[in-house]
């Protein structure tokens, strides 16, 4: 694929792949395939041409050639590996730049690590803005194996033009707080940890129940394909579930469409802090090998995934995908009348990555469980991001996790792609609130509740909140395929943890992710309707994506829907998430809703002999 664009000329030198995508097949194409059928495969390439500031998006045949070449009309390229190292490179040889390290007292530029964040879209006065630029954060390292975090260089930081390389700033603040030197070793020959138990080892002596076949999973009643993307990392396709010998659709596409991190604090820069890890950063460039024993404990089937670098070269990284089994505690039980026992252990299957972005780790957890539902959980990890303070100042928007070092707060602000079919589709989507009857001959004693249910018919009506005091859900119902009782089967969406941006809407950041504003969008299923925040979120000023595709207000009963949930944390740093944080977590459920005829566990057979 890559030697196809440099052939053609589309790649090398000035010009950069950007990334490298599966360009997927029209869902109806999809449907109709049969075994034996060809289906042409086409990869979707990104291209920035650095001299011309140009996007430009090619998509090629596999096995073939350039099928077509279209430009992106004022779209920047996301931010390269390629582009970091040489913003990196051109700073620490920045006469300016190291004049004011000497300021400090730094002489050893090997000393300092420099950090190529995304710029937010306030491009300050006096430089154009259709540069396409980062900005560098720093910190010091004391001694090679230092953790950097635990000292952030305050007051100095510089701004980068990414094609030509050109420091445009050294921006210089007056009477810096002093660097942090406090401690912040996490390695184990660092902090010699010796809290020890005793070995805990998951045997499975015939082996884990499911079958891979290249990208193909089968695990109990579950089907699915693993996915991955240079953007989004992991992804699952067609997911179903086999009831009563048929297999039923549940999931055509699930991802995690777009994580963006805005920053509360008021640091000098830090107005910048608002990283889009999927947009900006391409995730999936960061995805983790993963280690047996380590990140994931028992029978493990790894999948290797690739990514291609900016000038095409293509980088494996093996295991980077995660399949396993794991006990869950029980699935159901009851004891009857006669102290008759019947209980069920839940298993469930996990498919899991790990990415690191700079200072932080995200997981992406999806779970398959024998009651049919589905979750999603990222696990939040790493390192905190930190800044400098005077000692015992007052931080309105920071946690003074050491003297005078700074945990400032922050969102991690997630939004999940849910292209559900639930029974093969078309849906509609139906929130429902449970609410108090009206006092009087409906509820005379007061204590009577019903449902409501709503169905959200157009974009407009779509856009919408939690609300625990409703207990509110959301299904996707086919109202083409009813249930044993003749009601419509569905699959309901159950918020887990959300949150909600404090980044005020006509911010920079309110404008540019003006998704986060709602936990919920729904939108008709189109192909090139991908991420919340537009194709193109790098440097963007905002409007693209849901707010703009929604402004069409488009219908959407009995149609192919798409869900937008939008989930995170508020993440006001705890001195315990010092010198890394233990595992956050946040995510959302699937379940079925009228789906089954009855409890898909009951299915489940006891445990058998180890049951005493
Ligand atoms: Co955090």
């Amino acid at each position: 694929m890559c030697d196809v664009l440099r052939t053609e000329g589309l790649i090398g030198g000035h010009r950069l792949l950007t990334m490298l995508q599966l360009e997927e097949p029209a869902k109806v194409a999809v449907r109709a395939w049969r075994p034996g059928d060809t289906l042409r495969r086409v990869a979707r390439a990104t291209l920035w041409d650095s001299n011309e500031h140009t996007v430009h998006i090619a998509l090629v045949a596999v096995g073939g050639g350039v099928l077509d070449v279209q430009e992106a009309p004022g779209a920047l390229a996301s931010i390269l590996a390629l582009d970091c190292q040489r913003a990196r490179d051109a700073v620490r040889k920045d006469e300016r730049f190291l004049a004011a390290l000497a300021r400090r007292g730094i002489l050893d530029i090997d000393s300092v690590h420099v950090e190529a964040w995304s710029f937010g879209s306030e491009v300050p006065a006096g430089i154009d803005s259709t540069r396409r630029l980062v900005w560098t954060p720093l910190w010091l390292r004391p001694e090679p194996d230092s953790n950097v975090y635990a000292h952030p260089i305050e007051g100095l930081r510089t701004i980068v033009d990414l094609d030509s390389c050109e420091v445009l700033r050294v921006e210089e603040d007056e009477d810096p707080p002093p660097i942090p030197l406090t401690p912040g070793p996490y390695r184990a020959d660092q902090t010699h940890a010796d809290v020890r138990l005793r070995d805990l080892a998951i045997v499975q002596k015939d082996g884990p129940s499911f079958t891979v076949d290249g990208w193909a999973v089968s695990w109990e009643r579950w089907r699915l394909r693993v996915g991955f993307d240079q953007r989004e990392g992991l992804v699952l396709h067609d997911v179903r579930f086999v009831d009563e010998g048929r297999e039923r659709i549940v999931a055509y596409r699930m991802s995690i469409a777009e994580l963006v991190i805005p920053y509360g604090d008021r640091a000098p820069g830090a107005q910048r802090k608002q990283a889009f890890d999927t947009g900006e950063f391409s995730l999936g460039n960061f995805t983790n090998s993963l280690t047996l024993g380590c990140d994931c404990l028992g029978e493990i089937v790894y999948l290797d995934v690739a990514v291609a670098d900016a000038l095409g070269n293509v980088q494996e990284i093996p295991q980077a995908i995660c399949m396993h089994e794991e006990d869950h505690g029980i699935l159901w039980k009851h004891t009857d009348q006669s102290d008759h026992v019947e209980v069920r252990r839940s298993r469930r299957f996990v498919v899991s990555s790990i990415v690191t972005v700079n200072n932080y780790e995200y997981g992406y957890f999806w779970y398959l469980y024998q009651d049919g539902s589905i979750e999603f959980e990222a696990k939040l990890t790493g390192i905190v991001l930190t800044t400098a303070g005077q000692p015992g100042a007052p931080a309105p928007s920071a946690t003074e996790i050491e003297p005078g070092l700074l945990a400032p707060y922050h969102q991690h602000i997630f939004c999940a792609r849910l292209d559900l079919d639930v029974d093969g589709g078309p849906n509609t989507l139906v929130e429902v609130d449970s609410e108090p009857l009206p006092p009087g001959p409906l509820n005379p004693e007061g204590s009577s509740y019903t449902t409501r249910q709503t169905v959200l018919a157009r974009e407009s009506a779509a856009q919408r909140e939690v609300n625990s005091f409703t207990g509110r859900y959301w299904k996707l119902v086919n109202r083409q395929a009813t249930g044993h009782l003749g009601g419509p089967v569905g699959y309901k969406l159950v918020p887990g943890a959300v949150t909600w941006p404090m980044a005020l809407p006509e911010s920079v950041i309110g404008r540019r992710a003006a998704f986060m504003y709602h936990h919920l969008w729904a939108t008709p299923n189109r192909r090139n309707e991908r991420y919340p925040a537009g194709e193109f979120p790098y440097q963007h000023a905002g409007g693209a994506g849901l707010p703009e595709w929604t402004a069409q207000d488009r219908p959407l009963e009995d149609t192919d829907v798409v869900l937008w949930h939008v989930f995170g944390t508020n993440h006001i740093p705890r001195s315990e998430d010092w010198p890394v944080m233990a595992v956050e977590r946040t995510g959302f459920m699937l379940k079925p809703v009228g789906f089954f005829r009855r409890n898909p566990g009951i299915e489940v057979a006891p445990p058998g002999a180890h049951c005493h």
